[in-house]
């Protein structure tokens, strides 16, 4: 056969093959909810704006409501949208929706071989597992709490040190928080300087910033394709291969002088744990799985809590008046101590203003994609097993019905008429059901003795006047990424040298 046939054959096989494809995705369509009418390949990406998905996906909310079904590529994935949809699917039916949809940008590194994007029961008991140990089951003699004071004390010296001039806060505080994971991890904490720490921060921000941009949409659509084409996502399966080679030389020093009876960190009790499991000739535990599971509570406990933070110490420039409340607070309740946790509960402003901040700073807005674990109904819908699921949190978040004039920031959206903490079920900034972060404690611990021990020792600057100053993200994916500002932090008078 001459080039020219070959050729005309392959043409009509393809064309063959994506029409096929194209008349199954308008017959499944015709079951699944309403959305926008997705075309042979790029699915419904014609009607995404790739550098802010989310918007995107709140204007089809507006238009098809609660629940919808967009096309990434050649696969359909349901959006899910409002408190009550949430509830209905990720609560109420916990069991079905518990399980991880592919997410190309990472589970190929991965191959699920985590908590992250694992599935089944590997997955319940690596979460299991990762959970009890990061509750301070077993882990040495510290507990998270002293961990993060301490850490929390070596960001306030490096920023005494900086002696009030304009800083971009952002690489501190990720460096800061990493610090406090990577001390869980590996039973010690990382100079600032050090190489390969500034490496890994370096590893973890790229990541992220990939994932939340046009790249990340597009690999994560097409990934069979984009391994051929150059771009940044190129970079992600590099990074990874980074931190793990960083854990890996870890895991190696404590192999070396490991005690069974007296577990340091988190990967000493992973180890110990695989020995006990080796005996019982389990498939859960192995030196891979250690690895990948590290990488994935280093990943998921540093971007999220550093951009939270970044995201604090704006909106308190941006909302002077926010600050001087929470200064009182800090000053009647703490004084000159080292903050505790259990001093929340004295403190309903504080504890108002970081919960409104997690709700208006929408930091993980699309949680990652579920998939349905057996088939099942949702209202009229009979969805089947292996369905992908998108529960778009800042739907919830920005609920007109659950939170008061929600486009502004206000920390009354969580205090009751006498001044008091109000809770409200519709925050679900760490999502909701079987999957929800497992870092929950951590997080919510870090976060306040962060802002309560910076802010008792630092009155913060712009040089920007608050009408000025931007809140709006510099990226829009995976997560919502904080804009890069300036801050000073000027020590106050009477706080401890
Ligand atoms: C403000 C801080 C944080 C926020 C807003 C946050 C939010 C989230 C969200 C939205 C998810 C996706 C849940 C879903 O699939 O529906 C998640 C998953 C996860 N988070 Fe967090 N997170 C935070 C901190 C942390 C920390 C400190 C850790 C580590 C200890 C952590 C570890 C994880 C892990 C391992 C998962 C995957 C869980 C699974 O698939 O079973 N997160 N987080």
């Amino acid at each position: 056969m001459d080039f020219y046939s070959l050729s005309t054959v392959l043409l009509v096989i393809l064309i063959t093959c994506l029409l096929a494809k194209y008349t199954r995705m308008k017959l499944e369509k015709a079951k699944l909810p309403p959305g926008p009418t997705p075309l042979p390949i790029i699915g419904t990406l014609y009607k995404i704006n790739l550098n802010n998905v989310v918007h995107s996906l709140m204007e089809l909310h507006k238009t098809y409501g609660d629940i919808f079904t967009i096309y990434e590529g050649h696969r359909p994935c349901v959006v899910l949208c409002g408190y009550k949809t949430i509830k209905e699917t990720l609560i109420d039916k916990a069991e079905e929706f518990s399980g991880r949809a592919y997410y190309a940008g990472y589970h190929d590194y991965t191959k699920g071989d985590e908590i992250i994007c694992g599935n089944g029961e590997k997955w319940k008991e690596l979460r299991r597992f990762s959970q009890m140990t990061l509750a301070n089951f077993g882990m040495g003699k510290r507990s998270i709490e002293e961990r993060i004071k301490e850490e929390a004390g070596y960001l306030i010296e490096l920023l005494r040190n900086k002696k009030g001039s304009p800083i971009d806060p952002k690489h501190q505080l990720h460096c800061s928080v990493s610090n406090v994971i990577c001390s869980v991890m590996f039973g010690k904490r990382f100079e600032y300087q050090d190489e390969e720490f500034q490496n890994l921060i370096h590893c973890l921000q790229e990541s992220f910033k990939t994932m939340s941009s046009a790249w990340g949409i597009i690999y994560n659509t097409y990934p069979g394709f984009m391994k051929y084409i150059p771009g940044p996502h190129k970079k992600l399966m590099k990074n990874y291969t980074l931190i793990t080679d960083l854990i890996q030389k870890r895991v190696e020093n404590n192999i070396k002088s490991l005690d069974s009876n007296n577990p340091r960190d988190f990967i000493d009790c992973f180890l110990i744990k695989i020995e006990k499991e080796e005996k019982k000739n389990s498939i859960y535990y192995n030196h891979t799985t250690l690895l990948m599971n590290t990488m994935s509570l280093i990943i998921a406990g540093t971007e999220t809590v550093g951009n939270t933070l970044c995201y604090v110490f704006l909106l308190l420039l941006k909302h002077p008046n926010v600050a001087e409340k929470v200064y009182q607070e800090i000053d009647n309740v703490i004084g000159c101590r080292t903050p505790n946790y259990e001093d929340r509960l004295k403190m309903p402003y504080t504890e108002a203003f970081i919960h409104e901040v997690q709700r208006f700073a929408d930091v993980a807005p699309l949680a990652l994609p579920h998939e349905l674990t057996k088939d099942t109904q949702i209202r009229n819908y009979k969805f089947r097993e292996g369905t992908v699921f998108i529960p778009l949190l800042t739907s919830v978040h920005y609920e007109e019905t659950q939170f008061n004039n929600p486009k502004h920031f206000n920390p009354n959206n969580f205090l009751d008429e006498n001044g008091k903490f109000k809770k409200n079920n519709a925050l679900i900034s760490f999502s909701a059901g079987k999957r929800i972060c497992p870092g929950i404690s951590l997080a919510v611990m870090e976060i306040f003795l962060y802002v309560t021990t910076m802010l008792q020792n630092f009155t913060i600057k712009s040089h920007v006047s608050p009408e000025h100053i931007s809140i709006a993200p510099v990226g829009v994916g995976l997560a919502h990424i904080p804009p890069n500002y300036e801050i000073c932090f000027l020590p106050r008078s009477g706080s401890k040298e």
